[in-house]
């Protein structure tokens, strides 16, 4: 996105790119959407693709990519091991990153899962922001449990404050003088804080956070699979960094840790994962374990042509045309929105525009999931799929009983490049319609339950027939 004026009309977020490649989509007919949502069991996990309007389920692996990335593809050169294409991305990211070891893993979880057996023992407790579902699922499998240290304010919906990613820094002293160093793995600092709406995490904080950590001897690790997100609010919120290269500020930033990790499928919108060290020993804990779990270290279960891409994709995270283009479209779709009172989370952060399914549906029970029943509604009303992230994307606690989520959101993730303004304002109309017709939205409960992420796979009905009712009022106020 650019500084350019507009003098004769509202300004708009104007794109720096054109479009040369296009997917045709369908908007199948509403009773087509009641027959597929109901065989999705409730999940729009479950729904295919080509029942899909505008897909806004995550911006993971579906970032649009660049010509110069397809380009690359190409010319990869494939090869079980010493693979150029592999080198070529290992340079990239030491330049990048200024650290010396690298390993590449299939996508951002299996990061995660390596970090968890080398670095976790039993009765761990590591501390983060906040954390995400397969972070804190890998975590705990490894039989330790995750500490959140976020702010307050990060957990307010409605706010201004410029970074709700940041931790509380007297909790932070708290939990390492009661815990004990021995008994915490590493710390975990998440860019673009996923859960909360995509909030950042400010630059000040990371200084003071990983400062802390060195004092203690605590290893510092950060998820970088949102830092292009991140980097953005740094550059536009934080005085300090208005005038720095996005290059220098992520080298200020990676300067803070011990490791960092990133799911390829956001951070280079490519597909693939990676992980850098600065310690050659714990590099060569977790490198050991690559061959075994994702395959050998110069492919690390990606595609050649997906390490070019990447490689690619890593560099034109520097463009700050590139990295703005969605926080600008989710700022305008957050303000479109809350301008016809629509509650969300504000301020807009990176990933997609979350709406607050606490105050959109206060009559639904956390424990009949807001979050999923407001994303059902929507996918009826407008063939547009989105992600609960509340109640229903926490798995049950030890004795059976529903973990209450903090906050009840439906995600609308906006992958970059992907969508147009005129698709925006479609979901816009329907999300306007929605509110209005609030009351006519009920709960779902599980008829298929997993005890793992059951967000994935569940399949729901709904309680009672408030979907009947729901598509009766839609038919009657937009026609068949
Ligand atoms: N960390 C963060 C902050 C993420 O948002 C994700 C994925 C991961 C780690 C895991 O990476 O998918 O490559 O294995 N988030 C996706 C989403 C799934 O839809 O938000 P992965």
């Amino acid at each position: 996105m650019t500084n350019i004026k507009f003098v004769k009309s509202e300004p708009v977020p104007l794109e720096m790119h054109k479009v040369r490649i296009v997917q045709k989509i369908q908007l199948i007919p509403l009773e087509e959407r009641i027959e597929r949502n109901r065989e999705a069991g409730n999940n729009a996990h479950l729904l295919k693709n080509e029942d899909v309007f505008l897909d806004m389920l995550t911006d993971s692996g579906v970032n649009a990519m660049s010509d110069k990335q397809l380009a690359s593809m190409i010319s990869a050169d494939d090869a079980y091991a010493g693979s150029a294409s592999y080198y070529k991305l290992e340079e990239k990211i030491k330049e990048t990153f200024d650290m010396e070891f690298f390993v590449p893993s299939h996508q951002g979880r299996a990061c995660e899962h390596l970090l968890s057996r080398v670095f976790l023992k039993p009765d761990m407790i590591i501390p983060m922001n906040y954390h995400f579902t397969t972070t804190r699922a890998l975590i705990e499998k490894a039989g330790a449990e995750v500490e959140e240290l976020l702010i307050e304010e990060g957990m307010k919906p409605e706010s201004d404050c410029p970074f709700k990613g940041n931790f509380d820094i007297e909790k932070l002293n708290r939990f390492i003088r009661d815990t004990g160093v021995d008994r915490i793995g590493f710390l975990r600092v998440e860019a673009g804080t996923n859960l909360i709406g995509g909030q950042p995490i400010s630059m000040e904080n990371i200084h003071k956070v990983t400062g802390i950590c060195k004092e203690n001897g605590i290893k510092t690790v950060l998820d970088a699979s949102l830092l292009a997100d991140n980097l953005y609010f740094i550059k536009t919120r934080e005085e300090a960094y208005r005038e720095m290269s996005v290059l220098d500020i992520i080298k200020e930033i990676s300067a803070c840790f011990d490791m960092i990790y990133f799911s390829g499928r956001k951070l280079t919108c490519a597909r693939g994962g990676g992980m850098c060290f600065r310690d050659e020993k714990d590099y060569k804990k977790i490198r050991d374990l690559v061959p075994l779990y994702e395959g050998f270290a110069t492919y690390g279960g990606i595609s050649v042509r997906e390490i070019e891409a990447m490689t690619v994709g890593l560099e034109e995270t520097l463009d700050e045309d590139m990295i703005s283009q969605g926080p600008v479209f989710i700022e305008e779709m957050t303000k479109l929105l809350t301008d016809r009172g629509v509650p969300m989370v504000t301020p807009g952060g990176g990933l997609g525009v979350h709406l607050d399914c606490k105050r959109f549906v206060p009559h639904v029970e956390p424990k009949e999931y807001p979050g999923a029943a407001v994303a059902c509604a929507l996918y009826l009303v407008s063939g547009i799929r989105g992600t609960e992230r509340g109640t229903l994307s926490e798995d049950r606690d030890e004795q059976g009983e529903e973990v209450i989520a903090k906050m009840e959101l439906l995600r609308l993730a906006l992958p970059r490049r992907v969508f147009t303004l005129s698709q925006i304002k479609y979901a816009v109309d329907r999300i306007i319609w929605l509110y209005e017709n609030r009351d006519l939205i009920g709960g779902l409960k599980f008829t298929e339950e997993p005890e793992v992420m059951r967000f994935f796979f569940g399949k729901l009905e709904p309680i009672g027939n408030w979907q009947d009712k729901l598509t009766e009022k839609f038919k009657k106020d937009f026609g068949e």
